[in-house]
This record gives C-alpha cells, structure tokens and sequence, in this order.
C-alpha cells in the first residue's frame, strides 16, 4: 500500500509543474495580450497577421506519381477548415510551446497524435473565453467529445510511415511539413508521393537543409553544429528497399 501511495505523489507533482508551465506562459502572453489591447487586436490576430504568407509552399513533385492526397482533394497546398480555427503561430511563436508538447508521440511512435482537448482546456478555462473559436473548444470538452480535426497529411494505407525513426535521426518537422509555426491555417506542403521519400532516402538528409526549412539562419549555433555533422557524416541515407515502406 505504501507503493501505491508514491504512485499518487507523483503524478500529482507532474499535474503541479505542468500547471506552473501553463500559467507562466498564459502570464507571459497576458502581457502581449494587453500591449496589443490598445491598437484593438488580440495576440492570436497578431501572430496570424505576422506569418501570412511567410511559409512558402511546398517543392513541387519530384517524380510523376500524384500523391494520395490528390485523390482525397488538394495534394500540396491542400488546406481543409477546421471544425475549430486553431492559430499554431500564437501558441508555437507567441508562447514558445514546442511541436512535441501537443503532438507528444512524434519520437515515440509511428503517429505523432493530435492533442486531446483537456489539453488545450489547461489553459482556455481562463484564456480567450469570450471568442467565438474558444466556446466551440468549450463546447467539444463540455459534451466530452473530441474535436473532429480534418486530417490535412494521408499516405495510403499500404505504405508504412514511423514518425518516430524520422524524428529520432533529426529529420525536422518543417523538411516534410514546411513552417507550419507560419501557417494560419495548416496546409500540405510536399508531395508525400514515393519519388519524394525515395529521393531523400537515396541522396540523403542534410541536416544544413531540415534546419534552413525551420527557419534558423545561417549564423546560429544550432546551424553550426548541423554544419559540422554534415561534414564530419555526410548526408544521412535510408533505405531503398521496397518492403521497408511497403509491408
Ligand atoms: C521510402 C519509401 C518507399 C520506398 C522505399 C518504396 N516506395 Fe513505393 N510508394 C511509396 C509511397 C509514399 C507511395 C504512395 C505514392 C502516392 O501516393 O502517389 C508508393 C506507391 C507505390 C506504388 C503504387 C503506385 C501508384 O501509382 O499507385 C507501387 C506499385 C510501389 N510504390 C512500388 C514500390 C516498389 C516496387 C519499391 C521498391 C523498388 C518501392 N515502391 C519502394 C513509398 C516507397
Ligand atoms: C498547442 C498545441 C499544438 C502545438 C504546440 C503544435 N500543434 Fe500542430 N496541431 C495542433 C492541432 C490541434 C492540430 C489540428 C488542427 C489543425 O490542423 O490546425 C494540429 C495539426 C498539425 C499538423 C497537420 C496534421 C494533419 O492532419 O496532417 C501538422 C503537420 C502539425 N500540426 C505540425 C506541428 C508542428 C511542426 C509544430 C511545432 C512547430 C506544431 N504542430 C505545434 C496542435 C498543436
Ligand atoms: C499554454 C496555454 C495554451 C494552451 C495549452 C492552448 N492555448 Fe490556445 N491560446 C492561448 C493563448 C494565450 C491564446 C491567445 C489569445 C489572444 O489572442 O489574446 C490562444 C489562442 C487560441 C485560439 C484563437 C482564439 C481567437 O482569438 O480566435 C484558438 C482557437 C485556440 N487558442 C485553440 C486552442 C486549442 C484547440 C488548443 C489545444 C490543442 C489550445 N488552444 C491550447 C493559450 C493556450
Ligand atoms: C520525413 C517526413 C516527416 C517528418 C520529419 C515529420 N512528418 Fe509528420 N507526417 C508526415 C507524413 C508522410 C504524414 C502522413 C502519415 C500517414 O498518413 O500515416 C504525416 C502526418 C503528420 C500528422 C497527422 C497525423 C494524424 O494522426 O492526424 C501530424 C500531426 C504530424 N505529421 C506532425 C509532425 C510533427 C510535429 C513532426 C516533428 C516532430 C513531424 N510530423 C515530422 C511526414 C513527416
Ligand atoms: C527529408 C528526408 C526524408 C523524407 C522526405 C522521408 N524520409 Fe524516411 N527516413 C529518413 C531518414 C533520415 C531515416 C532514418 C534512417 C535511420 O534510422 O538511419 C528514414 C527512415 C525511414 C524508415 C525506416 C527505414 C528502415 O530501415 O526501417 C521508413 C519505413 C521510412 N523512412 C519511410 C518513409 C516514407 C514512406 C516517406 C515518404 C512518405 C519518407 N520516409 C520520407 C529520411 C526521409
């Protein structure tokens, strides 16, 4: 019994931290918040207005083949409504919060997941009530149901995709998603058709590329050390074989 009890401790400590996390940075945008007050715009109208247009579309097509995307609507650029106007450059630029906090799976598991709305209602309890986009999240976790999101990226069922062995070799998010810290609205930015996966599969990852992709520039330390493992490593190949992404 004593066992269990620690157990109890322990989560009760995490749900504290996190708790900490969530109101210094609600403290931290509050602040902003208020600033922009003035010239009558919200932080989330702020942010949206500052990356419009700032994260390019995609590199077309490597090869003919379409994309299973074209076929459910759109291929790159496609970029359905969502049930609720989610804003990433608010949450990811305005409040730092890091890819991994919401889609937690991306380094553990095939599929990085989608948060649930407890998530998002650890802050907007209190943040934003009054705007029409938060009463339809309220709304959602009053029913106890989970947001319907629109799935924007889909490989057919036949092909086998890890998140995860891409996110621990260093592949960033923004090689294969774009600056989705720049996207009002998430849009598809590559192809996803087989030339694509092949082509950096054969020639090989830069890591100089994935982190011109995100957004660093040249002269940070971050891009240094991707300067020196390209040139100590070179470019990080993976496989060719037809059955490690079909089964
Ligand atoms: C790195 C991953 C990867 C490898 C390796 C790979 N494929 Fe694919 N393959 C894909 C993806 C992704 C698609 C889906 C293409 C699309 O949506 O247009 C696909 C589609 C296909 C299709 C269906 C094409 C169509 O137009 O319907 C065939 C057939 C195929 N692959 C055969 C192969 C063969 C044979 C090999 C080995 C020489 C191979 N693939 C290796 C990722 C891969
Ligand atoms: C506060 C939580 C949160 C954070 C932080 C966050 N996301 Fe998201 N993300 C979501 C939600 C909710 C959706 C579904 C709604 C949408 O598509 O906008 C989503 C959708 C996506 C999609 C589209 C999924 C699909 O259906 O194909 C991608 C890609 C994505 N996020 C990447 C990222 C990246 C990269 C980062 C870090 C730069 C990030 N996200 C940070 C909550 C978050
Ligand atoms: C760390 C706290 C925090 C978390 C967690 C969080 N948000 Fe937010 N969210 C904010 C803040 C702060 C704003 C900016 C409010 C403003 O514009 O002043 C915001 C803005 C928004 C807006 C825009 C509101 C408008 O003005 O139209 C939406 C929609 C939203 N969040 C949805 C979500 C969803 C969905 C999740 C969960 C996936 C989530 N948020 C998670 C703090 C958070
Ligand atoms: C090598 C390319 C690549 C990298 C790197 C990558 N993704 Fe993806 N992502 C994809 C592909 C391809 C899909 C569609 C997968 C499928 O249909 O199974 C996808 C789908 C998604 C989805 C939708 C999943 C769902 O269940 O709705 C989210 C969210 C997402 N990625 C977030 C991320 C985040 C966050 C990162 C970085 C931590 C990341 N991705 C890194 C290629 C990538
Ligand atoms: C930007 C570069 C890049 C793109 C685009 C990319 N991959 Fe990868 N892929 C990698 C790297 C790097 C690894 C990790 C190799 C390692 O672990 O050493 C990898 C690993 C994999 C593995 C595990 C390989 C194994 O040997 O088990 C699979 C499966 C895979 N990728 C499928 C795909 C599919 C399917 C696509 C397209 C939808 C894709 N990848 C697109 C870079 C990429």
């Amino acid at each position: 019994m004593k066992g269990r009890r620690k157990w109890l401790v322990l989560p009760s400590l995490a749900a504290i931290t996190i708790a900490g996390i969530l109101v210094s940075a609600f403290a931290r945008e509050g602040q902003v918040a208020v600033a922009q007050q003035a010239q009558g715009e919200t932080a989330t109208q702020k942010y949206n207005r500052e990356s419009e247009g700032k994260a390019p579309r995609g590199p077309w097509a490597y090869s003919g083949a379409s994309g299973y995307t074209n076929y459910i609507g759109g291929g790159v650029g496609r970029s359905p409504e969502q049930p609720v106007k989610f804003p990433h450059p608010v949450h990811v630029q305005g409040l730092k919060m890091n890819c991994g906090f919401c889609h937690y799976a991306a380094d553990k598991s095939p599929d990085p997941g989608l948060p649930a709305v407890g998530t998002c209602m650890g802050c907007h309890t209190l943040v934003a009530t009054d705007r029409p986009e938060i009463k339809k999240l309220t709304e959602y976790y009053n029913k106890k149901q989970p947001v319907p999101w629109v799935r924007v990226h889909k490989v057919p069922e036949y092909v086998h995709f890890p998140h995860m062995r891409h996110v621990n070799a260093g592949v960033t998010c923004q090689s294969c998603h774009g600056q989705v810290q720049n996207m009002p609205q998430v849009f598809q930015y590559a192809s996803l058709n087989m030339g694509w996966c092949v082509s950096c599969h054969v020639n090989g990852y830069s890591r100089v590329d994935g982190m011109k992709a995100a957004g660093y520039e040249s002269d940070t330390a971050a891009m240094r050390v991707a300067q020196e493992a390209d040139t100590k490593l070179g470019r990080r190949k993976a496989s060719y074989d037809c059955t490690a992404c079909h089964y």
